[in-house]
């Protein structure tokens, strides 16, 4: 029996789940039961009725599924794929931020802990934060956003508002430059631009459309263009490929690999499943309040 076959028998066997990130390599893309953006996974997460999720992304979305589902056995295939940008704040530094904004409303991009989100009032997605950020500034006008500058400043500059920011910031989208998307625009003048909120503003304001990896995903399906360049990491031209086949994708940057999305493969999909490995938890006090963040930004998408 073959490695896809294994993991497809182990899968029914056990009453796994596996859901996928855009980012994901191709082999796990193509076994998986639901591939999505961060929004998506999180929503297939909650509603899923198996008892075993295997998450294929990193850290903090495997949280996000535990989180939302703390019956489940929830697993990432690779303990060590994280989030650099997730990384970049922690509880600590985040409540001294807020002690000295008292009267702050604070938004968390999703890629953040579990600890982090323990300290939030919302949270967001790059799918859901600009209709976030105008559902909070009604009634609140200071609001903290962390950890995303970029995002930050992408939305502040939608929704006409400064927000107090946290200098947080994907690698991997931060090293797309203006030059390369001008650069591809040259050699692919008809292309069309999709650009994610992740990357800088000077990028983002080269992009015809500016959206989260299941927004270009939908954009590509309707658009009667048949060029596209893609600002974001690059495993999502797989999907994007599998779904348009008739449609043409230029990477803006080649070298936007995210090498902790990657760490994911085949044999250690396998593992997880017959080991039940790694389980993610967390700590009971922190899951409630994490939950609220999140479940308050799903009561509004
Ligand atoms: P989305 O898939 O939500 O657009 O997020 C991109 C990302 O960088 C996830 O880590
Ligand atoms: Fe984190 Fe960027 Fe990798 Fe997404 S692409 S997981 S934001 S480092």
């Amino acid at each position: 029996m073959n490695i896809i076959d294994k993991i497809k028998k182990l899968k029914q066997e056990k009453n796994a789940v596996i859901l996928v990130h855009n980012y994901q390599l191709p082999e796990i893309q193509d076994i998986a039961d639901f591939v999505g953006d961060s929004l998506g996974l999180s929503i297939e997460a909650a509603r899923t009725d198996a008892a075993i999720i295997v998450f294929c992304g990193v850290h903090f979305m495997a949280e996000t599924a535990k989180i939302l589902s703390p019956q489940k056995i929830v697993l990432l295939p690779d303990k060590d794929a994280g989030c650099p940008m997730a990384d970049m704040i922690d509880a600590e530094r985040l409540k001294s931020l807020q002690e000295k904004h008292p009267n702050a409303v604070t938004v968390c991009y999703v890629n953040s802990s579990a600890a982090v989100k323990a300290l939030c009032d919302y949270c967001c997605t790059s799918a859901n934060a600009v209709k976030m950020a105008q559902h909070i500034l009604p009634n609140n006008k200071e609001i903290i956003f962390v950890p995303d500058q970029y995002l930050a400043q992408n939305v502040a500059a939608q929704v006409k508002h400064d927000f107090i920011i946290w200098e947080g910031y994907c690698p991997i989208h931060a090293e797309i430059s203006p030059e390369n998307i001008l650069q591809a625009k040259k050699r692919h003048p008809e292309a069309k631009v999709l650009a994610h909120p992740e990357c800088k503003p000077t990028v983002t304001a080269l992009a015809d459309v500016v959206t989260s990896t299941e927004g270009m995903s939908k954009y590509i399906k309707k658009a009667p263009e048949k060029e596209f360049i893609i600002a974001t990491e690059i495993g999502i031209i797989h999907r994007m490929k599998k779904e348009n086949p008739e449609k043409i994708f230029y990477p803006a940057k080649e070298a936007a690999i995210c090498s902790d999305m990657k760490r994911i493969n085949l044999e250690k999909v396998l593992w997880s499943l017959e080991n039940l490995s790694y389980e993610i938890t967390v700590p009971p006090d922190i899951m409630e309040k994490a939950r609220l963040c999140i479940e308050r930004m799903l009561e509004i998408v």
